[in-house]
Order: C-alpha cells, then sequence, then structure tokens
C-alpha cells in the first residue's frame, strides 16, 4: 500500500538498479516517474529520446515495482514555448506567466490542446501496453500555483465562444446578466470582455459564468488527456493528482473523468495556506491540524467515487510556506496510517530522495540528498511497511454516517460577493468538518444532487444556489439536514431568488430571510435555546414557521427546525457550532463523544483507529482488541482495534 515519487532523469543510470533495490527493501510497490520529463523526452520539435526512460521502467519493473506513468504537460519545454508563445497563461493584471517554472499554459490555448495530445498520445503509445505500468496520472495538479482562471486573448476567445453555446442569443445573455445595470448590454459576443481591470466591481453574474467557463475547460482538458490514455493503456487505470484548498474547479468534474482520485498531502505546509489564527499556526506547527489531511482524504474519496490514493506525501520539512518547520518524530508514520484509516489504496511518499540542486533543494524526501542514506521520514515510512505487513490486508471501508455535501460553486460565488470580508466558504467547510470530527464521527463527501440514501444526517455548510438535482435529493432524503447560512442565497445567474432566501429551501425549511449582517471580528450575537454559543462573522434576519430551536440576543430566530430540515441562519462561533451538531446528530440517532481537540478518530471496517496530534496522552475510553498500540496513546502515536 505505499509509493513513491521517483525521477530517474535527476540521477546517474547507474544509481537506478539500487534504487529500485532499496525501493523494495522498504517495502514500496508503486512508483510514480515522468510527470515532468518533457525536455528529456522531446529534446526538440520531434527529436525524440525514450529509451532512457524505457530502461528505467525496465529497471522498476525487474525489481517487482509497479509503475504509474505521468503525463508531462505540466512543463512545457522552452521550444514548445518559443514556437507558441499563446500558450502563457496571463495574471488578471494582463500580465504574461512565463516560462522559468512549471504550469506555464491556458487551459483555452488551442495549439496548446494540440500539443498536449499530441505528447500524450506519443507517451500512450509507447507505454501503453508495457507490462510495468498499471496506472496513469494526467498532467499535475491542475489549479496548483494559482493556474486554473487565465486572463489572456485565448481565453477571452474561448469565453465568448462558450458563452455563445450556452445563452444563443445576446438578449438572453444580457438578461441572465441583468446587462440593464450600469449599462452592459451587449450587441454581439465579441463586445464581452474577461471581468478584469474594470473600474470597480464587475457584474458578478458574468464572473459566476467565467469561473463556471475556466472550470469547464479544467474538466475538459482532462478529459481529452483520459481520452488518449484510455485509447493506448486499456488495461490501466487514469488518475489525476489533486492538491489541497484549491477550489477554482469543480474536482467532482475532473473525478467524472478518472477511475480514482488522488491527492498531494503536504499537511504542514497547509498550515501555512489555510487562514488558521496565530494561536493555531503555531500550535500544529510541526504535526498540522489534526483534521487538513482527513479533510482531503474524505473530500478526495468523494471525488474519486469512494477509491483514492495519496499520490505525493510530505516526508519532512518542505521547501513551499512561509515557514518550513520539521515535522515531529512519528508524523510522517501517523500521516500514513491517517491516509490508510480514511481510506486510501496506495500513500505513496514525495519524493525518492532530497535533490541537492534547482528549486526543492530544501523539500526532503525518503533518502538525504546524494546519499544512499534513510532520512527520518524513509525510517518511519519502513515502519509502515513493517506494521501493514504484519496487519495483513486492511477491510474495506463502509459508508459513512454522515455526509457532508461540498460545492465549489458556492465557493466561487462567495468570493465573487463575500458581503463580509471573512465569509470564506471553504473555512466554513473545514470548521464544519472539524466540529463532527471532534464529536467521533466518520463524514463522506457528496456532490450536490449525489444519492444521500443510507446517511443519517446530511450537513450543507452553504449551499449559495440550489438546482433542481440537489432540491429533489434534499427532499427526498430521511436523514436530519443542516443547512448553513447563504443557502439557497442565489439562483443560477446570482440573482436573490423571487421569494427571498433560501429559495428552492423555503418550503422544506419553512424560513424566510430578509435581511443579512456581516459582522467585523470581535462582534458576536449571543445565541440561546436548545444550542448555545454565538454567531461571528455573519447573521442572518429571518421569519420562520418552524420550530425555533436557538434565538439570537433580541429573540430573533438563529437555529430553526421541523421534522427534519434545520437552518441555521449565523456563521457559528466553535460552540454554536458544535451544540448544534451535537444536537442534530443526536436526533439522527448518532452517538457522539467528545473528543480532545489533539485526537481524532476514523473507523475502517472492522478497525477503529485512533491518532494523537498532541503532546499529551491519551487513554482510550473503550477496551478493544489492539492490534497496533494499546490503550494508553502516546503523542504522535497510532492506535488500532477492533
Ligand atoms: C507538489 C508537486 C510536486 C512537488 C511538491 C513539493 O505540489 O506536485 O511536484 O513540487 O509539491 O512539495
Amino acid at each position: 500500500m505505499l509509493g513513491v515519487c521517483y525521477y530517474p532523469e535527476h540521477w546517474p543510470e547507474s544509481q537506478w538498479e539500487l534504487d529500485a533495490k532499496r525501493m523494495v527493501e522498504l517495502g514500496i510497490s508503486f512508483v510514480r516517474v515522468g510527470e515532468f520529463a518533457w525536455s528529456r523526452l522531446e529534446k526538440r520539435r520531434g527529436e525524440f529520446s525514450f529509451e532512457w526512460l524505457d530502461r528505467a521502467v525496465d529497471v522498476l519493473h525487474a525489481a517487482g515495482l509497479k509503475v504509474v506513468m505521468g503525463t508531462p504537460t505540466a512543463t512545457p519545454p522552452k521550444w514548445l514555448m518559443d514556437e507558441f508563445p499563446e500558450i502563457a497563461p496571463y495574471d488578471a493584471d494582463g500580465k504574461v506567466r512565463g516560462f522559468g517554472s512549471r504550469r506555464h499554459y491556458s487551459f483555452s490555448s488551442d495549439v496548446w490542446w494540440k500539443e498536449s495530445a499530441r505528447i500524450v498520445e506519443i507517451v500512450a503509445k509507447r507505454y501503453g501496453e508495457h507490462p510495468g505500468i498499471v496506472g496513469w496520472q494526467t498532467d499535475n495538479e491542475y489549479g496548483c500555483h494559482d493556474t486554473t482562471v487565465s486572463w489572456g486573448k485565448e481565453d477571452l476567445k474561448a469565453f465568448r465562444r462558450w458563452l455563445r453555446l450556452r445563452y444563443q442569443t445576446t438578449d438572453q445573455l444580457n438578461e441572465a446578466w441583468a446587462g440593464v445595470f450600469w449599462s452592459m448590454e451587449f450587441n454581439s459576443f465579441d463586445e464581452v470582455e474577461l471581468p478584469t481591470l474594470t473600474v470597480t466591481e464587475p457584474n458578478p453574474a458574468q464572473r459566476l459564468d467565467f469561473w463556471r467557463f475556466s472550470s469547464d475547460q479544467v474538466a475538459a482538458y482532462d478529459k481529452m488527456q483520459v481520452e488518449i490514455i484510455r485509447k493506448h493503456a486499456p488495461g490501466s487505470w487514469v488518475t489525476h493528482n489533486f492538491m489541497g484548498f484549491v477550489s477554482d474547479f469543480d474536482h467532482f468534474k475532473v473525478g467524472d473523468n478518472l477511475d480514482l482520485a488522488s491527492w498531494d498531502s503536504y499537511p504542514i505546509g497547509f498550515v501555512e495556506k489555510f487562514p488558521f489564527t496565530e494561536e493555531e499556526r503555531n500550535r500544529w506547527a510541526e504535526t498540522s491540524h489534526p483534521d487538513i489531511a482527513p479533510f482531503h482524504h474524505d473530500l478526495y474519496r468523494g471525488v474519486g467515487k469512494g477509491r483514492f490514493w495519496v499520490m505525493e506525501q510530505q516526508p519532512g520539512p518542505v521547501n513551499w510556506a512561509p515557514w518550513n518547520p520539521v515535522p515531529k518524530p512519528g508524523m510522517v508514520r501517523l500521516w500514513t496510517w491517517e491516509a490508510l484509516a480514511h481510506g486510501a489504496e496506495v500513500v505513496s511518499y514525495f519524493r525518492w530522495r532530497q535533490a541537492p540542486f534547482a528549486q526543492e533543494q530544501m523539500h526532503a524526501g525518503l533518502n538525504l540528498p546524494g546519499l544512499d542514506e534513510w532520512s527520518v521520514g524513509g525510517l518511519e515510512a519502513m515502519q509502515v511497511a513493517k506494521e501493514l505487513a504484519a496487519l495483513g490486508p486492511l477491510p474495506q471501508g463502509e459508508k459513512a454516517s454522515v455526509a457532508l455535501v461540498h460545492d465549489y460553486a458556492s465557493y466561487w460565488a462567495s468570493m465573487i460577493q463575500p458581503q463580509g470580508k471573512d465569509f470564506r466558504y471553504e473555512e466554513l467547510a473545514f470548521r464544519w468538518y472539524e466540529s463532527l470530527r471532534r464529536l467521533g464521527l466518520d463524514v463522506d463527501f457528496v456532490r450536490p444532487g449525489a444519492d444521500l440514501s443510507g446517511y443519517k444526517l446530511v450537513v450543507v455548510p452553504c449551499l449559495m444556489q440550489v438546482d433542481e438535482a440537489a432540491l429533489t435529493v434534499l427532499k427526498n432524503t430521511d436523514a436530519v439536514v443542516l443547512y448553513g447560512p447563504r443557502s439557497g442565497s442565489r439562483d443560477r445567474h446570482f440573482r436573490i431568488p423571487e421569494n427571498l432566501p433560501p429559495g428552492p429551501l423555503a418550503p422544506l425549511t419553512g424560513t424566510r430571510q430578509t435581511q443579512v449582517a456581516s459582522l467585523r471580528p470581535g462582534i458576536r450575537d449571543t445565541v440561546s435555546g436548545l444550542v448555545s454559543g454565538a454567531a461571528i462573522r455573519w447573521r442572518e434576519y429571518l421569519q420562520t414557521t418552524a420550530e425555533v430551536l436557538g434565538k439570537f440576543e433580541n429573540g430573533d430566530p438563529a437555529l430553526t427546525g421541523n421534522d427534519r430540515h434545520h437552518y441555521l441562519a449565523c456563521w457559528p462561533d466553535e460552540a454554536l457550532l458544535s451544540s448544534t451538531l451535537t444536537l442534530l446528530a443526536n436526533k439522527a440517532g448518532l452517538q457522539t463523544l467528545d473528543v480532545p481537540s489533539h485526537i481524532r478518530i476514523r473507523r475502517r471496517g472492522k478497525f477503529t483507529f485512533a491518532f494523537n496530534y498532541g503532546s499529551e496522552d491519551w487513554t482510550i475510553p473503550v477496551s478493544g482488541d489492539f492490534v497496533l498500540g494499546d490503550q494508553v496513546l502516546k503523542p504522535q502515536d497510532v492506535a488500532v482495534w477492533k
């Protein structure tokens, strides 16, 4: 169940056999190669040299390792960029983001599509039937380095094309975007510009469409690669390695192209990327916050329709965050076990050996730079391999009892009109997830409209636009449902629904919203009743025919509920969130725990796992049949019991 990312092109050929031997010695089964190798595969147009990669794959295969081949499109070489400068992406200020690192392409460049299809076909043809290759990875981390959206001429051309297909006439476009406002009506699709470099706020419906368009471009580009790979590699699976906290495109749509999802887990790097408080950043600096990696494991298991890998696992300090601490001893092992507990099929470390050169020379590997000597992470990976071997195959995971409806478009919409500076969808979804896990609950991520049967509790942190499909499953579910702030507050074209928010959810929840207030940091509105805590950041004014389960200070409804559907009219602080979720979990018949803030638990089939992210022991309050660790869970340790 372990893998590693390997770059044979970085090391002398004389080293490859020993590397392969030591991979096997460590307990590794899968090796990903190739994803940045374009300049070594095609030095100049048509001048190919695949023999080195043939030999590298053969060496790995001969050692009994299974290879995952990456397509090299994240790094178009210089000769190609010089030949077609229109491949390059543009930032929102209209400046080119040129050659010199990676991901320097726009998803909308026609010539880039042709060039991508060409190289993918050549690689897929050459390796599609190779017995050592079991799977494929398309490109590398779509959207990483802020590369989903591009603002150049090629993008404008493709956006206009997309709009024409969607709206057919400018009358329909003008109607959809409410172009009458500020005289923004168009007589031709060629008059439409990209929503940037305007004097003040551009039209929100246009921005939402541009975001949808940019997201569709990623999914379509990926599909193009996947189809070529499937044609030439019929026996292999295809994945893409998603990044953490990239929400500019709808990952579920890319997931539709794939056999399984994978993602790149850098738990400590993400502590700096996520808007944690400084206090939290310091507390979790050397371990990561206990929900950062699990949030993504559960998300990508959903994106992969039940199947996911960690394609890149942080093996020690990384190089790219503002600060890059050394993980506490035991963390590489803990993260690996945690991914497995959440259902990962394979955990693959990035990278085999620390590179003593170029951009990532400060990034750890399983080996120290330039030597055949294990790093701390390498030794911990080896320990997991031994533990796994002793344990035998892990059982299949089951459906969780809680579903979290996760919606990328709500992130876009809330970024377009935040209304309060700190209303950030990703953060809201993360905090709801964190709170559920503090109650000891396992969570599945589902997209809006996905089947909800079998779930006891469904939480919808924020679903701004509720379409027909989403409404139908929500209407029909037997689960207890909780909707969060701003749900149902916009229609497809970014309008406030005629019946007022929560729009289509009004009949289900018996609520109607007349005003919203965003609250500056420090301002709180206390909530009391069956739940208690406070509203922070955001508070809505509701009228309701449902039962009022919690009230704001002035007596207005804060939490409403009828038989199954509940509406929370604010951004809840930790106490309000926890008491609300406890109330509803219990209503749904779920037993909740009060897990300490540094502990998390998770079930996989007959096994329960516990993880200690803190600095104090935790005595596990159940007596189980321990297969790993024991009743007293030490800091940075893992326990597994039946
Ligand atoms: C990932 C990327 C890898 C490597 C790694 C370093 O985002 O896919 O190629 O750059 O980060 O942490």
